[in-house]
């Protein structure tokens, strides 16, 4: 009886006071975010000092606002490739997985999660009726049901990496049954699951990735053939592995590499373009470019489209569903390399650069 009545007696104190509210503003302005900073322009191959790790005070929730934790940040090529377009010091871009703390907004309940580029830092509050995703193109939504699998998967197979592999693939290169998928950057987490992706189309697929064991890798995944870029002779190497040429490139890397798939493309083959990583740490102004596109193009009478993933964000969701139903019932295998610890993001995104993850790489926080 007495439970009884306390309990009673706060919930009606609680409505007129509103004291969730207050409790709510008391909570996010005592959390202070962790940050990691990008102090200086990346010159080359990114370094320790480019970053600084720093706090800062969250402001009280006002209305219309949520208090979030990141549980996963994700590192991407993209952050190497994109950071020059911004004035530093600048808060590292990034997509998470965050766990919602505090809510004075109802479609993003206390407990539940959030997906987004909210970057690489520790705690964010955010408004959803304000949230254009600053320079990134997404913004932060509720997360998609992930249903038994890791939330990880929201920044990779069931994510802006997973739609890049479905999206990129089956609406520019148009893989058929019977035809030869080239696939570069081929043991990274885009390029996993394009080759995936291709062998259930019925193609057969050449992968080229930067170590033996990666490539051995590759062919347990479903690849017929897996091409160490580094030690291989990358025009011979393919001739062997595709005698009959190929119909579908599709192009993770640029440089070098490429030129040498260009050359032994098929009558109409596609090509969909969606990286150049060989040419991210140049200089600008002097990327590594691919030396012999027109003869190529012109002679075999190519199709060459470049594309960014958020061309696909009205049919976003579609991408998801069929990536997570894929990932759980087996076909397609997600692979991961994590990395333990927000204090260890430059060192996961170094890691990434230099191609020691297999599959996404993304960090535990
Ligand atoms: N267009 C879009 O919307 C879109 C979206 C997502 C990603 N992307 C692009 O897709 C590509 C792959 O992204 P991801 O997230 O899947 O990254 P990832 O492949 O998981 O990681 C990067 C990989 O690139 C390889 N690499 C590094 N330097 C290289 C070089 N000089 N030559 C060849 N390979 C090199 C490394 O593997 P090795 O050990 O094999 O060298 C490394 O593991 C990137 O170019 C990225 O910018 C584009």
């Amino acid at each position: 009886m007495g439970t009884f009545l306390t309990s009673r007696l706060w919930t009606n104190l609680s409505s007129h006071l509103n004291v969730s509210r207050i409790r709510a503003a008391a909570y996010s302005s005592a959390v202070r975010s962790r940050k990691w900073v990008l102090v200086q322009h990346f010159d080359g191959f990114p370094k320790h000092t480019d970053f600084e790790l720093r706090e800062e005070p969250l402001p009280g929730l006002k209305d219309g606002e949520y208090l979030c934790e990141a549980e996963w940040i994700s590192v991407d090529p993209y952050q190497r490739a994109y950071t020059p377009n911004y004035q530093v010091p600048m808060t590292m871009i990034g997509l998470q997985c965050a766990r919602v703390l505090e809510s004075r907004c109802p479609d993003y309940p206390e407990g539940s999660y959030v997906v987004g580029g909210l970057g690489w830092r520790t705690h964010a509050v955010r408004n959803p009726s304000r949230d254009e995703g600053g320079l990134l193109p997404f913004a932060t939504a509720p997360m998609p049901e992930m249903g038994a699998l890791s939330r990880s998967h929201a920044v990779g197979a069931c994510g802006m990496p997973g739609n890049t592999a479905y999206f990129g693939l089956l609406e520019l290169c148009r893989p058929t049954a019977g035809e030869t998928v080239v696939v570069s950057g081929a043991a990274g987490a885009v390029g996993t699951l394009v080759g995936q992706i291709a062998k259930k189309k019925g193609c057969t697929v050449v992968g080229f990735a930067g170590s033996d064991s990666k490539c051995d890798w590759l062919r347990t995944l479903g690849f017929d053939h897996a091409i160490n870029y580094k030690t291989a002779k990358p025009s011979r190497a393919l001739r062997e592995a595709a005698p009959g040429g190929v119909d579908c490139y599709f192009d993770n890397v640029g440089g070098w590499l490429s030129d040498a798939v260009m050359c032994q493309m098929n009558l109409f083959g596609r090509v969909a373009l969606c990286g150049c990583i060989a040419g991210y740490n140049d200089p600008p102004g002097r990327r590594t470019l691919v030396p012999m596109l027109q003869m190529p193009i012109l002679s075999q009478q190519l199709r060459l489209e470049g594309f960014i993933v958020s061309r696909w964000s009205d049919r976003w969701q579609e991408g998801v569903d069929q990536m997570r139903a894929w990932v759980e019932d087996g076909s397609i295998r997600a692979e991961e390399t994590i990395t333990e610890g927000f204090e260890n993001l430059p060192d996961a995104f170094m890691g990434m650069l230099a191609g020691q993850n297999t599959g996404k790489a993304v960090v535990k926080v």
